[in-house]
């Protein structure tokens, strides 16, 4: 399938969801007031692959990525609740140690960029499509 479509109504505050498309794991987080702030007060110069939490997110509380570690391919902790989540209350690669925070970037650890951004778009408030 090229696209694939996700209901994000029932994905509560806090929570995260895992997703398949095109073989690859889709993280979808529905932020708190506390992921956003954090993910906004960083300086851009603390970070290995500067990028605004702005530019990574369409609408503040959804956070949309592919759940693939930058370094070689694992797969990321952080998606349930009782997962380890790192330092930065993101996601933590168990392989090498790569570390991410609420925004999806690299922070510690060996990776080299940030969670990848798939291409998606909102097809109504509470849907989207991937691809
Ligand atoms: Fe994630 Fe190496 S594959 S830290």
């Amino acid at each position: 399938l090229a696209s694939t479509d996700a209901e994000l109504g029932p994905i509560t505050v806090g929570q995260a969801v895992t997703i398949m498309w095109r073989g690859k794991p889709i993280f979808i987080r529905h932020r708190t007031p506390k992921d956003i702030e954090e993910a906004r007060a960083v300086p851009m110069g603390d970070l290995k692959d500067p990028a605004t939490d702005q530019s990574r997110v369409q609408k503040e509380q959804w956070l949309v990525m592919i759940g693939i570690c930058t370094h070689l391919g694992c797969i990321p902790l952080g998606q349930k609740p009782t997962d380890n989540k790192g330092p930065y209350d993101g996601w933590f690669c168990p392989c090498h140690g790569s570390a991410y925070d609420t925004s999806g970037r690299i922070r510690q650890g060996p990776a080299p960029r940030n969670l990848d951004i798939p291409p998606y778009a909102f097809t109504s408030d509470t849907k989207i499509r991937i691809g």
